[in-house]
């Protein structure tokens, strides 16, 4: 939750993009197709079997810690 591992901490996310346009839309996106760049040199994997509702209350849940 707090502190990273492979990827960024949730609670570093949820600082990051709290209060920025769409956020839970594009941090959603972020999850279902994974992503690169944004944090460091590792990717995230892509998690296609999720819905977009899944993917949506993810992201939710991220911006909430
Ligand atoms: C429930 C599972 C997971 C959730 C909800 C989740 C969520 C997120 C979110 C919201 C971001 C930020 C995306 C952005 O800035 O646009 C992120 C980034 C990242 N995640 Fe995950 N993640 C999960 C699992 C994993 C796993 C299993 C790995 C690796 C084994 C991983 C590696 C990464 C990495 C490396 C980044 C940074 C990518 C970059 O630099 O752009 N994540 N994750």
């Amino acid at each position: 939750m707090d502190r990273k591992i492979v990827g960024p901490s949730f609670t570093e996310v949820a600082a990051k993009y709290t209060g920025t346009d769409d956020a839970a839309t594009s941090l959603a996106a972020s999850i279902k197709n994974g992503g690169a760049g944004k944090w460091g040199a590792m990717a995230m994997p892509p998690m296609a079997g999720l819905s977009d509702a899944e993917a949506l209350a993810l992201a939710e849940y991220v911006l909430d810690q």
